[in-house]
C-alpha cells in the first residue's frame, strides 16, 4: 500500500472527483473542484510579546473587512489557520513552513516584524504562495526579495520616514540624535530619515541602538540629556513605544522634541497620556482623518472590538479588502494564479488612510501625513509627502 501522507485537501478533492465523475461521467475542471473547498487563509502574526497588540489589531481588521463583504472569498467559505510567530526571526522559516507545507494554505497573511518577514518571504517566494504583508516594512520585501506573489498593504520602512528628514530641517533642527531597537525596521527607518535630513544639511550627532525587544532605556536617556541635541528621532512600537515615551518624559527630556515614524504613538497613545504631548511624527495614517471611509471604519471597529482602531487595524483591513477584491475577480478560483495576481496588481483599495494602488514592486503608493499629538489626540497637520512611491531598490523580479 502507498503510505505517502495524504493531505485533507487531497481527500476532499478526491471525493469531489469521484462523486461527480461517478454520477455523470463528467470530469470537472480543477476550478470546479477547488470551488467546493474552503479557502485556507494562513495567518502568521505575533500574538505574544511586545507586538502582540499589533497582531491582534491586524487580525481584527482583516476579518472585519471580509465579514463586511459577506464573510466569503470569491463565493467560497474560509478557514483561517493562525500561528503565533512571537516576533522571533529564528522561528520564521519553521512557522512559514507550517502554513505553506503543513497546512497547504492558499494565502499567507503576515507579519509584523521585519526580520520575521524576511524569513517568511524566503519560504513563500520559493513556494509561490500568495503572500500579503499587513505590516512589516522590511525594504527588501519590495526590493531585492520582491516577487510576483508578494504584496504589502502597509508601507516600506523607507516610506515612513523619508519625508521626516525634510520636516526636521523645516523645523530648524540641525543636530539630531537617533535611537531605535537594533534590527531592520528601526535601522531602515532611521536610514531613510538620515538620507533626506543630511542631504539638506542636517547632522546626526549620535545613533543609539538597543537590542530588540529591550525596554531598559535609562542609560541611553541619561546620555541624550548630556548630548542636548535639537531633537531625538526614534523608532519603537507596541509595548516598547508605550514605555519609551513615558520614560523619556519621566527623565525630564520633554524640552528636547521627540520625532519619528507614527508607530511611536499609534495604538498606544491613550496609555502614554501626557507624556506623548507634542510628539511629531510621519505616517500613512492618522486616527482623525476626516473622510467618510475612515469615519465609518473607525465606528464599525470600535463597535465590534470595544476599542479604537489604529494603523495596524487599517493595514489588516486593507489586506482583507485586497483578498475580497482579487478573489471576486477570479470567482474564487485560486488555481488561476496569474489572473489572481493581475487582479491584485490592478486593485484600488478604498482605505481608511485614503485610496491607494500598488507600485510595480507591490507596495502601496500613498500619502504620508504629518501628525502631532495635541490634547491627547493625534492631529493631522497636513500631508508631508503626497503619493510617495517606495523606490524598490534592487527589485528585479516584477
Ligand atoms: C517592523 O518590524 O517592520 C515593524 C514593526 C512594528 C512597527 C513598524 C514596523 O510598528
Amino acid at each position: 500500500m502507498d503510505s505517502k501522507p495524504v493531505s485533507r485537501r487531497t481527500i476532499l478533492q478526491g471525493a469531489a472527483v469521484a462523486g461527480l465523475a461517478g454520477a455523470s461521467g463528467f470530469v470537472p475542471t480543477k476550478f470546479a473542484i477547488g470551488n467546493t473547498a474552503k479557502v485556507k487563509v494562513g495567518i502568521m502574526l505575533p500574538y505574544s510579546g511586545t507586538y502582540a497588540g499589533l497582531g491582534e489589531a491586524i487580525t481584527n481588521g482583516m476579518k472585519m473587512a471580509i465579514a463586511e463583504k459577506g464573510g466569503k472569498l470569491g463565493g467560497r467559505d474560509i478557514e483561517y489557520v493562525a500561528v503565533d510567530d512571537e516576533s522571533d526571526p529564528a522561528k520564521a522559516p519553521e512557522n512559514a513552513n507550517k502554513l505553506v507545507t503543513g497546512e497547504k494554505v492558499d494565502f499567507v497573511v503576515g507579519t509584523v516584524h521585519s526580520g520575521v518577514a524576511m524569513g517568511m518571504v524566503k519560504v513563500t517566494k520559493q513556494s509561490g504562495t500568495i503572500t500579503i504583508i499587513p505590516n512589516a516594512g522590511a525594504n527588501a520585501a519590495t526590493g531585492p526579495m520582491c516577487s510576483p506573489n508578494i504584496f504589502r498593504t502597509s508601507f516600506s520602512n523607507w516610506q515612513t520616514t523619508f519625508p521626516l528628514g525634510k520636516v526636521a530641517i523645516e523645523k530648524g533642527y540641525k543636530n539630531v540624535v537617533t535611537m531605535t531597537w537594533k534590527y531592520a525596521a528601526g535601522e531602515e527607518m532611521i536610514g531613510a530619515f538620515e538620507e533626506h535630513f543630511t542631504s539638506r544639511g542636517g547632522r546626526i550627532a549620535r545613533q543609539i541602538l538597543v537590542p530588540f525587544p529591550n525596554v531598559e532605556f535609562q542609560a541611553n536617556l541619561t546620555e541624550i540629556a548630556a548630548l542636548k541635541p535639537d531633537a531625538v528621532m526614534c523608532f519603537f512600537a507596541g509595548a516598547g513605544a508605550l514605555k519609551f515615551v513615558k520614560d523619556y518624559a519621566a527623565a525630564g527630556l520633554k524640552g528636547i522634541p521627540l520625532i519619528g515614524p507614527g508607530f511611536l504613538t499609534d495604538g498606544v497613545l491613550k496609555g502614554q497620556g501626557e507624556a506623548a504631548e507634542g510628539i511629531l511624527t510621519t505616517l500613512h495614517y492618522a486616527d482623525n482623518l476626516d473622510t467618510p471611509v475612515n469615519k465609518t471604519f473607525r465606528a464599525a471597529y470600535e463597535k465590534q472590538f470595544g476599542k479604537g482602531a489604529d494603523v495596524y487595524a487599517v493595514q489588516g483591513y486593507d489586506a482583507g479588502q485586497l483578498l475580497v477584491q482579487s478573489m471576486a475577480a477570479v470567482k474564487g478560483d485560486t488555481s488561476a494564479q496569474p489572473a489572481l495576481i493581475a487582479a491584485m496588481e490592478k486593485a484600488e483599495i478604498k482605505s481608511p488612510r485614503g485610496n491607494f494602488t500598488f507600485s510595480k514592486a507591490h507596495n502601496p503608493i500613498q500619502d504620508i501625513y504629518l501628525r502631532e499629538v495635541k490634547n491627547g489626540q493625534e492631529m493631522v497637520l497636513g500631508v508631508a509627502q503626497k503619493g510617495l512611491i517606495d523606490p524598490a531598490r534592487g527589485c528585479m523580479a516584477v
